[in-house]
């Protein structure tokens, strides 16, 4: 039923994480659709739902209830298999808490993401466009935060998904570095990628055409001057 333009939506999507305990619902009633080629920046204060939002997405977190339609299919009436089929070959995340391959170096851990001839040149080079280029023999122990963070938004892109969310891609970076890694997210979008970004960098979301913001797991109006 989806429109052809339309490649991620979420329809009555509501969460909780523990509601036989008492916790209140972190999603309630969320409708969103990002059309194909679209460039959304999601904000809201902290505990607002904005993670969990962006997994149950990106097909990692089934939610209590409502849907979620990527290219408009029923990400959770598939298959475990058929969904991760989908989030490995179609789906590219920043997430807060990145996971890289511990043995291996950034620029092997970024070359993950692209299986194609060429991979080590093209790996170092994303490195660079980050400002990592002299960190690419690093272990990821051997980098900070901010670095691994940008490793792991690197080995996103080598991927060139067609739908990138990204949570909080520039939290724990400098503005230089954040600068980068905006560069890199601009250039994603303009290559067709789709992409949600959630941010509390106003820089960052004032490149966005479309902002919205959860309060308490609803989408409210946006309000940019709030950021
Ligand atoms: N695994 C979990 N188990 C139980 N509750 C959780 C879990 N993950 C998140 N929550 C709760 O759900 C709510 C929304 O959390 P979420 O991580 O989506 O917020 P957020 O908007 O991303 O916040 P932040 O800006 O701090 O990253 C919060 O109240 C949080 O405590
Ligand atoms: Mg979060």
């Amino acid at each position: 039923m989806a429109d052809s333009d339309s490649m991620l939506a979420a329809s009555a999507l509501s969460h909780g994480y523990l509601p036989d305990r008492g916790q209140g619902p972190a999603l309630v009633d969320v409708n969103l659709d990002l059309a194909r080629g679209e460039f959304v920046a999601l904000c809201g204060p902290s505990g607002s739902g904005k993670s969990t939002l962006l997994l149950a997405l990106g097909g990692m977190l089934t939610p209590t209830s409502g849907r979620v339609r990527f290219d408009g299919q029923d990400l959770y009436a598939l298959s475990g298999s058929e969904r991760r089929r989908i989030r490995r070959a179609r789906l590219g995340f920043a997430f807060q808490s990145m996971h890289l391959v511990p043995y291996l170096s950034a620029q092997a851990n970024v070359a993950l993401g692209d299986p194609g001839a060429g991979a080590d040149r093209r790996s170092l080079s994303r490195l660079g466009e980050l400002g990592l280029g002299e960190r690419a023999s690093h272990l990821p122990e051997q980098l900070s935060a901010g670095e691994r963070q940008r490793v792991a938004l690197a080995r996103a892109l080598a991927a060139e998904p067609e739908v990138l969310l990204a949570d909080e891609p520039t939290g724990n970076l400098d503005p230089e570095s954040a600068g980068l890694v905006c560069k890199q997210l601009t250039a994603y979008h303009d290559s067709g990628g789709t992409l949600l970004l959630v941010t509390h960098d106003a820089e960052l979301a004032r490149r966005a055409p479309r902002l919205l913001q959860l309060a308490e797991g609803r989408l409210v109006a946006a309000a940019p001057s709030k950021l």
